[in-house]
């Protein structure tokens, strides 16, 4: 008997797949499809396939081409597939010519002929088109465009500023450069805000009342009742409001949470963050200092995500210590924010004038989490105990900075009406609440 094994994702089924199916059953007697895990997609690069596993698995075994179906997980299982498995021939479309040569050695490889003018891709972009537009200034705004380019059914419909000489040269080329905001959000259905804090709130409100949806870096407002009205009116709307958060949609950062609320290191009683970025900034200057985000809107948000995430909401006292340099403005150098909670710490600790180690603790009764400067582009992270044998690391592959997967999750969150609740609400309510105290700014303890 002939064996013959073949992989792929099968997302989206189309006649490309099946081709190619009846061909590799026709190269022997038995054939073996490998579909490719989620986690393993994810690692490859491959972000925006659209069915589960499940439903892919489903749509290989509809063909009723595969005698057997196996998932492939990890690099380097195909060599341990042909393997176990027996098998005489590995084969996959010429896409991959050349690049299982070196399964040679243990088994026939054949490339068969693609077939022209389908793909997943294709199918994807083909379906419901997001046109998002962006709103304001950062530099994280040319991150942003280039990996725009790495997700299906996005387009990006141009960029406003209200002082056009503002952006930058490479964002120029956008197809629409606008100093009307409404001009902008005529031409897109989804707008991503990153204009300054103090006017989250309005540039949020105009869009959803003009029937947008958006993503806001965070903080989407700088009060509680303020973020509240806006996801009100978001849901009364049925329109996706997204905090942006970055890091949040990075997989180490989503399991390392997780293993801390499954008890992986026993109760935990404290939860330490510290994000610093230096910077040069003239105290003189009013203008500038208007439009530059304060270490607490700049950094705290990130900071305050896993506090909220593992500690939750009830907490009972709150402490801001702050070395404000400019009052006006709120422009601070540097900010500790305490909680209290019934049986646990944290502390947050932000700054643009001073300079520290930027990593996050989060402690427990048994062992305790480590994750490495700069831990806000998480990738890896440790659990440590007291015994260092049982050690444990763990590295999630993390491309564009999560911004890529930020962007996946929210146009899913628009394509299917739901969101997936990477930053839920309550969290979103409890940044803004910390936000609320530092800019009113009266409890506030000044070193
Ligand atoms: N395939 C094919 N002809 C196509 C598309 C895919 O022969 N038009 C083959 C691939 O070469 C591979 C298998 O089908 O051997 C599974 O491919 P997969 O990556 O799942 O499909 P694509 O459509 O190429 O997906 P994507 O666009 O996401 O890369």
């Amino acid at each position: 008997m002939i064996k013959v094994i073949t992989y792929g994702t099968y997302d989206l089924l189309h006649e490309g797949h099946i081709r190619l199916l009846k061909r590799a059953k026709a190269l022997g007697d038995y054939l073996i499809v490998g579909v490719t895990s989620d986690d393993y997609d994810r690692s490859r690069g491959k972000i925006n396939v659209s069915q589960s596993l499940m439903e892919r698995i489903e749509n290989v075994r509809s063909t009723g081409l595969a005698d057997e179906i196996i998932v492939e997980e990890y690099e380097g299982q195909k060599i341990d597939d042909i393997r176990r498995y027996g098998v005489d021939i590995f084969t996959v479309g010429s896409d991959w010519t050349g690049k299982f040569d070196y399964l040679k050695e243990f088994c026939q490889v054949i490339y068969l002929e693609r077939t022209q003018g389908v793909s997943s891709t294709m199918l994807r972009s083909s379906r419901a088109r997001v046109r998002l537009g962006l709103a304001g200034e950062s530099t994280i705004l040319e991150k942003f465009v280039r990996e725009c380019r790495y997700v299906n059914g996005v387009e990006i419909s141009g960029i406003y500023n209200d002082d056009l000489s503002r952006i930058p040269e490479s964002l120029k080329s956008l197809p629409f450069v606008t100093d009307n905001y409404d001009a902008l959000l005529e031409k897109s259905d989804a707008v991503y805000v990153i204009t300054h804090p103090s006017r989250h709130y309005d540039d949020v409100k105009h869009a959803l009342e003009q029937g947008k949806h958006v993503m806001c870096e965070s903080p989407i407002a700088l009060s509680e009742n303020g973020c509240k009205e806006l996801f009100d009116l978001a849901d009364s709307k049925g329109l996706t409001l997204f905090e942006g958060i970055k890091n949040a949609y990075s997989m180490a950062y989503w399991r390392l949470i997780l293993l801390a609320k499954a008890g992986k290191i026993g109760d935990v009683v404290s939860v330490e963050a510290t994000c610093t970025s230096l910077r040069d900034l003239d105290l003189n200057d009013k203008e500038t200092l208007k439009r530059t985000w304060n270490s607490v809107t700049a950094w705290a948000p990130n900071g305050l995500l896993p506090v909220f995430q593992i500690l939750g909401r009830d907490y009972r006292e709150m402490r801001i210590v702050t070395h404000m340099l400019d009052e006006e403005s709120r422009m601070d150098a540097f900010t500790k924010i305490e909680f209290v909670y019934p049986n646990a710490v944290a502390s947050v600790k932000v700054g643009t004038g001073a300079k520290s180690e930027g990593q996050l603790i989060v402690s427990g009764t048994k062992g305790y989490i480590f994750v490495p400067a700069p831990w806000w582009k998480t990738d890896y992270f440790e659990i440590r105990y007291e015994d260092p044998n049982e050690n444990k690391r763990y590295f999630y592959q993390l491309d564009g900075e999560g911004i890529r997967y930020e962007i996946v999750a929210f146009s899913k969150a628009i394509e299917t009406g739901r969101n997936f609740v990477y930053v839920s609400r309550e969290s979103s309510e409890e940044i803004t609440k910390v936000m609320e105290e530092f800019h009113e700014g009266n409890k506030l303890i000044r070193i």
